[in-house]
């Protein structure tokens, strides 16, 4: 049976009175890619925590499998759905190698030793997001696209059915970027019973290129829009979502919405002023 984790009708406040969302429906199934994005606090994080468990809708359930996820025992929920949330920061020493291990606690023996098979998953993610050769260093000092290399290893190494990542590509380089979200693509599509994966990011360009439905939250505590990036990634939705100009138009060899925002105008005040964009000639030289 294909995995499905959906958020129905979900509403969440961190103060009383003051609603991140209210009545937000969210899902994710097995063999699919899906997009969450939207402006920064419109609650992209705070719907994942949601959604995997970590905060207690006022209203609205998590279901997962049609059950509610709150009826899963811990380890068994873990086996099941995993969270890579958007800023982690381990309290001790560990190295690159224990870090990916730890994801393999939902499947441990009650001693909690490393079985082969243990050993061969971590193994296996640490080489899908290119960091085994990074396996004796310790954690604490790797860069910050190293870091979350390692911690994707580490979820993946979980081997959940659910994949819920939040901005797992923001500090990687341009081909990291790629080569994750092609991984993610692989994990999804490549197999039968493919992960479910729900991935926030910024890149609404990455978004629109490899996940198969996109959910837009904007800042008016709603979804205001969910399905494939043709219906979404549009000018008029992207710029009531993010309050500004955006322009989208097409990428020259994939065909995919290309999107990106306007710089604001410069208010110039008098008609016939240096428009701004040839203010910089003016600063290097010219102009009194
Ligand atoms: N622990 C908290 N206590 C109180 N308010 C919080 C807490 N965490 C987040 N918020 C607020 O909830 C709103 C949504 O935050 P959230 O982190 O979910 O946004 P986001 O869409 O993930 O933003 P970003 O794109 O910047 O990561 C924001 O206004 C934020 O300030
Ligand atoms: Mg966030």
């Amino acid at each position: 049976m294909t995995a499905t984790l959906r958020a129905e009708s979900v509403s969440f406040a961190y103060e009383p009175g003051r609603p991140v969302f209210k009545s937000v429906d969210a899902s994710v199934s097995g063999g699919e890619t899906v997009g969450l994005v939207g402006p920064n606090g419109s609650g992209k994080s705070t719907l994942l925590r949601v959604m995997c468990g970590l905060l207690r809708t006022r209203a609205g359930g998590v279901l997962l499998n049609g059950r509610p996820l709150s009826s899963y025992g811990g380890r068994d929920r873990a086996r099941r759905v995993a969270f890579l949330p958007q800023a982690v920061n381990p309290a001790f020493a560990l190295s690159v190698f224990e870090v990916v291990c730890l994801g393999r606690y939902p499947h441990m023996g009650a001693f909690g030793a490393l079985g082969p098979r243990d050993k061969e998953a971590a193994e296996r993610c640490m080489r899908d997001t290119e960091v085994d050769h990074l396996r004796g260093r310790d954690f604490l000092t790797l860069s910050g696209g190293e870091r979350q290399r390692v911690l994707l290893a580490s979820i993946l190494a979980q081997e959940p059915e659910i994949l819920l990542l939040d901005e797992p590509t923001s500090a990687l380089d341009i081909h990291h970027q790629i080569e994750i979200f092609s991984l993610l693509d692989r994990l999804a599509h490549n197999r039968p019973g493919g992960y479910g994966i729900l991935v926030v990011t910024h890149d609404l360009n990455l978004a629109a290129r490899f996940c198969d439905r996109i959910l837009l939250l904007g800042l008016n505590q709603s979804m205001l829009a969910e399905g494939p990036h043709d219906s979404v990634l549009t000018e008029p939705l992207l710029s009531r979502a993010y309050g500004a100009p955006i322009r989208v138009s097409r990428h020259p060899e994939t065909g995919a919405p290309l999107v990106w925002a306007e710089a604001p105008r410069e208010e110039t005040g008098e008609k016939g002023d240096t428009p701004h964009n040839c203010r910089g000639a003016s600063q290097h030289g010219g102009a009194p």
